[in-house]
């Protein structure tokens, strides 16, 4: 795969840089991803918008935990991959770096990812209903109930029918205005407003890179589309 001269001179040069990452990240750890491919994820009968939606977390609860706690339980086995670990050290390598994710996985916290911003959430972290209080599930169990309220706790994650949490996109936007090079990485970008993000920052005159080994709706409007994986494909840029 040919990374043009231009992106390897303005990935050597740049100061602002943002990622936008999707379910394609993580598909060489083993996480399936929702649409690429052609197969859409289903459980027990339900489509996964239908179990993993707000109307479900009225009418029931239990069923919403019983299927994040499966794949909580599936994720709790995999490991980061190579995209992982390479978006992690470029953190460190730029003036500005941002990471936005549609994943709830916590691969790239896995990965040494700090400052994640959660456009949807995380699967290791449960929330109480009513005052918001959150519990991370990464070394204990979540409590039966909230500690501080005494509510039923739901996980901390967006669900369909939902709105984003209060100020993350906001701040992924202001970061896309102010970048200078975009990364895309791994997502069909077919959900909004994540999908909204790339065509900020290439409104406001970033350099748009799309990674994924399918084209998107979002291809046509990258400067440069790179067709493959990310563990393969993100390595290949030095700094
Ligand atoms: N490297 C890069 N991209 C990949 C790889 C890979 N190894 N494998 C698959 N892909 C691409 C697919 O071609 C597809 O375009 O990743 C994309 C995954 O798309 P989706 O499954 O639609 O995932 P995503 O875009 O993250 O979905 C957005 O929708 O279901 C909701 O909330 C959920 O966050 C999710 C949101």
């Amino acid at each position: 795969m040919h990374i043009s001269a231009e992106l390897r001179q303005l990935f050597a040069r740049a100061n602002r840089v943002l990622v936008l990452t999707g379910a394609g990240v993580s598909a060489e750890s083993g996480v399936p991803t929702f649409r690429g491919g052609g197969n859409t994820a289903v459980w027990k009968g339900m489509p996964f918008d239908v179990i993993s939606s707000a109307e479900m977390v009225e009418r029931d609860l239990p069923a919403v935990w019983e299927w994040f706690d499966y794949r909580r339980d599936f994720l709790a086995e995999l490991t980061p991959n190579p995209a992982h670990y390479e978006i992690a050290r470029w953190q460190d390598s730029f003036v500005e770096f941002t990471l936005v994710t549609q994943n709830i996985d916590g691969l790239h916290q896995k990965a040494g990812s700090r400052e994640v911003i959660e456009l949807h959430g995380n699967i290791w972290r449960a929330r109480c209903t009513t005052c918001s209080t959150a519990y991370s599930m990464v070394e204990e169990q979540r409590p039966e109930a909230c500690l501080e309220c005494g509510d039923l706790l739901r996980p901390d994650v967006v669900l369909f029918g939902e709105m984003l949490p209060p100020g993350a996109f906001e701040l992924a936007a202001a970061r896309a205005r102010a970048c200078e090079l975009c990364f895309v990485v791994g997502t069909s970008a077919l959900v909004y407003p994540a999908a909204g993000l790339p065509e900020i920052a290439k409104g406001a005159g970033a350099y748009v890179v799309e990674v994924n080994p399918e084209r998107t709706p979002l291809s046509s409007l990258c400067d440069e589309v790179l067709t493959g994986k990310a563990g393969e494909m993100l390595p290949l840029f030095q700094r």
